[in-house]
């Protein structure tokens, strides 16, 4: 089985292994070529953002203004906060070459001098390998201003490790630039979209980890190599975090399109005790759940989770056996979005606390029918109604898990006289994931 970011190659993680396994070539071959060629392969092979949202990352990168007297930047987004997803801190320790080497390629083609690597600060671990490999990479000349000699080129990128305080919102792009300006870490609204107004009112490029350490390989195999990877509208590997009722919970590196039964009977080891599967969540926490009586023939990738009624988000599955408590499950990931709201807007910082005082009292043995409507109306009522996404991710699985498990959910709590609730009222911005 094909595997790009996460090669099963020994110490990978030295610069010597990485150079003796052909590593720095592609930066070389990238060099030789436009930077508008270089887009166009990226384009063309594919390849979509692997931080949530699936975007086209050439298509995001031709968004950059060609030309502009300001300097541009690249942002990696190593965040990773989201509840189930923990791959790239896998790549940070083990492959940090191909990322600073997919960094050099990304900024090459966006014009961009300067490289900021988000992460969450207390990734100390991960931060420390990365560090290491970006120390080496600069005394080999690969980065910085020694590049001139080392590829005969006037291009020089210098990179930069930005270690952020802890939260989940910082994860979110404009808030990760915020936080890099030393401000607080609010999501600013859009547009503008970073290309046009981003890191101190400059272009700048956003890309997930993961994402930005697919360039090497697309740029040294061809697009058509990679275009060919999985299923063809999300072509290449993803790397899955398996988490929750499994035997051998860990990160997969499998192509798009892989069944998520077979991700988790083959590859995670089935359920312990052979129980059956409740419920899955299939792209971290803020995603939609799907029934575990209803997996089959569901893909692993962003347009058939789409059609099952989900999305693939960060790729972080996780995974629920029929004896799993799904009141527990939803109040916990409801604390999570209500402690993480930035309160900068009404809907997520009072609809969470509201959802979360709903859930309490389910929990407690108080809860009502009625309950249950007045939960999915909250959510539908933050949903869209927001600065950021986080909105959305606190009320989808609510909403969803509410909806999906309706039955589940009657059994926990006291039957009353049906009130009427109110619809959605209005909708501000469009959700990222149309269900
Ligand atoms: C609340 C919130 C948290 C996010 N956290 C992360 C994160 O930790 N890592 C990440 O890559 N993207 C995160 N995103 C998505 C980013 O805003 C952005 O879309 C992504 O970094 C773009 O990279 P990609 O196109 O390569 O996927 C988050 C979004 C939201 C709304
Ligand atoms: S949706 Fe929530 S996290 Fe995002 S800006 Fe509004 S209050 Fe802050």
């Amino acid at each position: 089985m094909e595997k790009i970011v996460l090669p099963e190659i020994k110490d990978m993680h030295l610069i010597d292994v990485y150079l003796a396994n052909g590593g720095y070539s592609s930066v070389k071959k990238a060099f030789n070529q436009t930077p508008d060629d270089i887009i166009d392969q990226v384009k063309k092979s594919g390849l979509r953002g692997r931080g949530g949202a699936a975007f086209s990352a050439g298509l995001k990168w031709s968004f950059m203004p060609k030309s502009t007297t300001k300097p541009k930047y690249l942002c990696v987004n190593g965040d990773e906060s989201e509840p189930g997803s923990f791959k790239d801190r896998q790549i940070l320790e083990h492959n940090p070459h191909q990322l600073i080497e997919g960094i050099l390629i990304t900024c090459y083609a966006i014009g961009a001098k300067i490289a900021y690597v988000y992460i969450r600060g207390e990734y100390h671990k991960f931060i420390n390998f990365f560090s290491k490999a970006l120390n080496d990479a600069y005394e080999h000349g690969f980065v910085g201003d020694a590049m001139r000699e080392k590829f005969g080129t006037d291009f020089t990128c210098q990179i930069y490790i930005h270690k952020g305080a802890g939260a989940y919102i910082c994860g979110e792009e404009s808030s990760l630039m915020n936080s890099i300006e030393g401000k607080r870490a609010y999501p600013r609204v859009k547009p503008p979209f970073p290309a046009q107004y981003g890191l101190w009112g400059c272009p700048t490029t956003i890309n997930n980890v993961e994402t930005i350490t697919n360039v090497p390989p697309i740029i040294a195999n061809g697009w058509e190599w990679f275009a060919k990877i999985g299923e063809p509208k999300h072509p290449g590997t993803i790397l899955f975090g398996v988490s929750g009722h499994v035997n051998k919970p860990g990160v997969y590196e499998l192509p798009t399109g892989t069944l998520l039964t077979e991700l988790i009977y083959n590859y995670a080891g089935g359920v312990p005790g052979n129980k059956k599967i409740l419920c899955v969540i299939p792209g971290g926490s803020s995603m939609p759940p799907l029934r575990g009586d209803q997996l089959e023939e569901i893909k692993m990738d962003a347009e058939s989770l789409k059609a099952a009624g989900s999305a693939i988000g960060t790729g972080g599955v996780m995974v629920m056996d029929e004896d799993t408590d799904l009141v527990k499950v939803l109040t916990r990931i409801t604390k999570f979005y209500y402690h993480e709201s930035c309160g900068q807007c009404t809907p997520c910082r009072e609809g969470t606390g509201w959802m979360l005082k709903i859930l309490n009292r389910i929990l407690s043995g108080s809860g009502s029918s009625n309950d249950l409507d007045l939960l999915i109306s909250v959510a539908n009522n933050i949903e869209g109604n927001t600065v950021c996404a986080l909105g959305d991710a606190a009320a989808w699985p609510v909403k969803y898990m509410i909806e999906r498990f309706r039955d589940y959910f009657e059994t926990r709590v006291n039957t009353v006289t049906k009130l009427p609730i109110a619809n959605k009222v209005h909708s501000l911005r469009k959700s990222v994931i149309p269900l």
